[in-house]
């Protein structure tokens, strides 16, 4: 058993440890917004709550990275970095935390070191406390850049090992993950069960084992409530040692989501595992989600509360919503439940891997080619060529032979190394390329991340900067009442400054 040197980067940590007190992570700005509402709320929706929700004393908040940051430039038309900036201003005494998919940052394929070297240290540099990176095959290999990026500028950085189900991923395939994964240095480890498949008393005896090859870092449980068992789950983890738990506050929680923030406090009241969180400060909360959901038109979709259903096809709800937009694009969504069945094979074939991005794109987007073109494997994208050449990481087993041996007949060159080390340094040609429009560091890394997307947002800005007269959208009256209130009841805070577009709201105590 390796021994693991443990040095808690903060007093939270020291804190949990020394008590079976269960930390709460609140994924409200992040994963439960992603799982619900397609990724789009906006900074002016986050801010006139930040401020209360950072007296609430969760042991973090989740507010950036997954697909938040695509999200933003695609959609939303906000720069990430900025929203980053205005949350680390308006929650100073919460540590907040980002998601990235290892040498995948938040984008979709390996990016070179370089890029991934600036682009952590830029995230904690605007405001970063913790970073989970996880890999989609659980290649550890394409995590290490992240963590020693992160543990260079002194993040806390959390090992994330991804859990799905499958004859290769048994309980050692686990824990010596997590052995190795423990030896890079992190500072937790964090179970994702990013599709709700983890059963209760998997979870219990998953702990166990975890708890008894990682001593003392401590562990926390990441879980979608899709099939319904994730509260269980975590009530199990918890008793068999987790120390920190991932929830919602309660409109954007359940469904596809995590479970509530609520919930579990309440659970966990009175038992050794008290969370000490203010659970009046938690219904505020969750009542400024009902009413700007209620007023923006833009509730939360739940097509289902439960969908049992996923523990047979396994995908996560974010990913079904993309397998119907592809049906959609050929006019045939009737077809989902022939793609649902084609999806386990096709995986199979595949050697396995976890169901989460970037993988579940590469599988679905297979399952969907199979099944209208009434013939598997008629055509194989190009991402599926290299992931199937290795350019990915190592499937967890053996990809279909006769797949590989086509695609090498075809042209392609397999890998066994680490993907990224067959990647050129990537940052001079990223700053070349974006210097008509790119402005900073951050600019180069939106370019550098998503090249085609970041042009057309870096361009859209630069016009509307020279155009002096466009009007700027103020935040409804209601937001900035709710700012005021937020303020108000938070007396540990002094000062509190916000910015949204060419407005800037400051609030100090005299
Ligand atoms: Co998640």
């Amino acid at each position: 058993m390796a021994t693991v040197a443990l040095e808690p980067s903060f007093q939270a940590e020291r804190e949990l440890l020394s008590t079976s007190r269960v930390g709460i992570t609140d994924t409200t700005f992040r994963d439960a917004h992603q799982s619900l509402l397609a990724t789009r709320m906006t900074t002016a929706q986050m801010v006139p709550v930040a401020a209360r929700m950072n007296s609430i004393g969760f042991h973090s908040m989740e507010v950036w990275g997954g697909a938040t940051f695509d999200a933003c430039i695609r959609f939303l038309g906000e720069d990430p970095w900025e929203r980053l900036k205005v949350l680390r201003r308006a929650m100073p005494d919460t540590r907040l935390q980002m998601l990235v998919r290892g040498q995948n940052l938040l984008g979709y394929h390996h990016y070179p070191d370089d890029i991934v070297r600036r682009f952590i240290r830029r995230s904690v540099a605007s405001g970063i406390d913790i970073i989970r990176t996880f890999d989609a095959l659980n290649d550890l290999r394409n995590m290490r850049s992240t963590i020693d990026a992160g543990k260079e500028c002194g993040a806390h950085v959390q090992g994330t090992l991804v859990y799905t189900v499958s004859p290769i991923h048994d309980l050692e395939h686990y824990l010596s993950s997590a052995r190795e994964l423990a030896g890079f240095g992190i500072d937790s480890l964090c179970i994702k069960d990013m599709a709700g498949l983890l059963k209760p008393d998997a979870a219990r005896s998953l702990v166990q084992g975890l708890r008894s090859v990682v001593g003392a870092l401590p562990i926390q449980l990441h879980s979608h409530s899709l099939s319904g068992m994730a509260s269980m789950s975590y009530w199990e983890a918890i008793q068999a040692g987790a120390n920190v738990i991932d929830t919602a506050i309660s409109p954007l929680a359940f469904g596809s989501s995590q479970p509530a923030t609520e919930t579990m406090v309440v659970v966990l009241k009175g038992t050794p595992y008290e969370t000490g969180l203010d659970i009046d400060a938690l219904v505020d909360v969750a009542e400024y989600f009902e009413r700007i959901f209620r007023d923006a038109g833009n509730a939360p979709i739940r097509q289902t509360i439960i969908d049992t259903r996923v523990l047979s096809h396994q995908v996560p709800g974010g990913m079904i919503t993309n397998l119907l937009a592809q049906l959609d694009q050929q006019r045939a969504s009737h077809r989902l439940q022939e793609v649902l069945r084609e999806l386990p094979k096709v995986r199979a074939d595949f050697g396995y891997p976890p169901l989460v991005t970037p993988t579940s794109q590469i599988v679905g987007t297979q399952a969907v080619m199979n099944v209208l073109l009434g013939e598997r494997y008629k055509i194989l994208p190009e991402e599926v060529r290299s992931y199937l050449l290795g350019y990915y990481g190592r499937p967890p087993a053996p990809v279909c032979e006769h797949l590989l041996a086509r695609v090498i007949a075809e042209g392609g060159v397999p890998i066994t190394q680490r993907p990224a080390d067959t990647l050129e340094p990537g940052w001079d040609r990223a700053k070349a390329e974006s210097a008509p429009w790119a402005t900073s560091e951050e600019d180069i890394l939106i370019y550098a991340l998503f090249p085609k997307v970041a042009l057309n947002f870096l361009q859209q800005r630069h016009s509307k900067s020279e155009d002096k007269l466009t009007p700027v959208r103020l935040p409804g009256l209601q937001e900035v009442a709710h700012l005021v209130r937020g303020f108000v009841a938070a007396p540990n805070i002094e000062h509190f400054e916000c910015e949204s577009g060419k407005l800037k709201i400051r609030l100090s105590r005299t």
